[in-house]
């Protein structure tokens, strides 16, 4: 079951596992604030393919917060969330650009460029957790986050591949038309 946690800004950070659980606590700030903003902005979506990568996006986010918490879990450090204040601006970014959308083809357009921004910000993160705990010896920790990582990367590239093919060019159709 997921945890909807208020995020608090994370500090004193004293060594590697200290980074380790500040990337973890933002990373699930990511999982969750995305999923939520995901879910509110899905009944714009018109596209079937979209709609279904985004449901199929929305599921993986949950799924990875449950390994996050897991994680936090299993280092005996209970769940503290941090907010991440990328996170925090990435979401505003794209609910702004979806309120200022025009055409469903631009919105659906401009939520593919923001939930790729996202996935970007969560591969990095994924990449440097993972680091983190394989220095710190915690090799089932550093396979589940570079899992999530793998899971983010196939979702990107999905999106890229629907936004390339197809989403683009219907957004910039209507702007010629108009
Ligand atoms: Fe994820």
């Amino acid at each position: 079951m997921i945890l909807y946690l208020k995020h608090k800004i994370m500090k004193d950070l004293n060594n590697l596992n200290d980074l380790l659980l500040s990337q973890i606590s933002s990373l699930h700030h990511a999982e969750i604030g995305w999923q939520k903003a995901l879910r509110q902005n899905m009944g714009k979506v018109h596209d079937p393919e979209l709609k279904s990568l985004f449901e199929k996006s929305s599921g993986k986010s949950v799924d990875h917060a449950v390994k996050l918490e897991g994680i936090l879990i299993s280092l005996n450090k209970g769940i503290h969330p941090s907010e991440n204040l990328v996170v925090r601006e990435l979401i505003n970014q794209a609910n702004a650009m979806v309120m200022e959308s025009n055409t469903p083809e631009v919105l659906e357009a401009a939520l593919i460029a923001s939930h790729q921004q996202m996935n970007h910000y969560k591969i990095a993160s994924y990449g440097t957790a993972a680091a983190f705990a394989k220095t710190l010896g915690q090799y089932e920790v550093a396979d589940i986050l570079h899992k999530s990582l793998l899971e983010e990367k196939l979702i990107d590239e999905q999106l890229s591949k629907i936004a390339t093919g197809k989403i683009n060019f219907l957004a910039k159709s209507k702007l010629l038309v108009e």
